[in-house]
């Protein structure tokens, strides 16, 4: 077969990532942000983590109802992303794409790192193991896992995210942590901060939905992907 050389995307890909402690409020903004992009014509995933395939879905299932040792869990959110990655978010991007997720590897690192306590080395091992691609490819010499573009971390007070959680839903095994894991889990998300901060704009999420939604347009706005 002589291969037509691929049309390349009109626009590069954009891939965004939403995190936060359970009770942030990121869902509505995510929507919102996809509404934005999608009225200046652009392609949009709107996926999750655990999650975003069919296999990772059924993993979601398993880690966010059963009990299980905490490299196991650590393992399970990479085999997910390792599946999400491979199969849906390198190809969105190569596309020309915008891919929203709501958590990626950052959740890893303040769930499992900062609230279970595990070891920050091992996880970023992981990392590496599981993201490190060329294209669809696991490629250790890069030496550097992907990454999202931007990462909108919506942060609060754990008080605040369970006050507004309480009766809303039954809670899965996260949410039913007390504030002292939630504390742990906001510590984990302000080291990935500090570890890159370039990547992360800090949402004060702890306003009311408007404020919280003008400073996710700011965000946005001022690395220049909306008008
Ligand atoms: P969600 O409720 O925002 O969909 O997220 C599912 C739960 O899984 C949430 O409590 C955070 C947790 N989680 C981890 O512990 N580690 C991870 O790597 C991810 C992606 C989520």
């Amino acid at each position: 077969m002589t291969g037509a050389a691929a049309t390349p995307p009109a626009a590069p890909g954009l891939f965004i990532s939403f995190e936060g402690i359970d009770g942030a409020g990121k869902s509505t903004h995510i929507e919102a942000l996809a509404e934005r992009l999608r009225a200046q014509g652009r392609v949009l995933v709107n996926t999750r983590e655990p999650g975003g395939t069919a296999l990772g879905e059924k993993l979601r299932e398993l880690v966010l109802h059963d009990a299980m040792e905490p490299l196991t869990e650590a393992l399970l959110m990479f085999a997910a992303r390792r599946e999400h990655v491979a199969r849906v978010i390198v190809p969105a991007l190569a596309a020309g794409q915008v891919v929203l997720c709501d958590r990626f590897a950052d959740a890893t690192f303040a769930y499992q790192g900062g609230g279970r306590g595990f070891d920050w080395r091992t996880l970023q091992q992981l990392e590496l193991l599981a993201l490190a691609t060329q294209g669809l490819e696991p490629d250790l010499s890069r030496n550097s896992p992907l990454q999202p573009d931007l990462t909108l971390w919506f942060d609060l007070p754990p008080a605040v995210a369970a006050a507004r959680l309480a009766g809303a839903r039954v809670p899965d095994k996260f949410e039913a942590q007390p504030a002292a894991f939630f504390e742990a889990v906001r510590a984990g998300y302000a080291r990935r901060q500090a570890e890159a901060p370039a990547r992360f704009a800090r949402i004060d999420a702890d306003q009311p939905r408007e404020a919280v939604w003008r400073a996710v347009e700011a965000a946005v706005r001022g690395r220049g992907w909306i008008a």
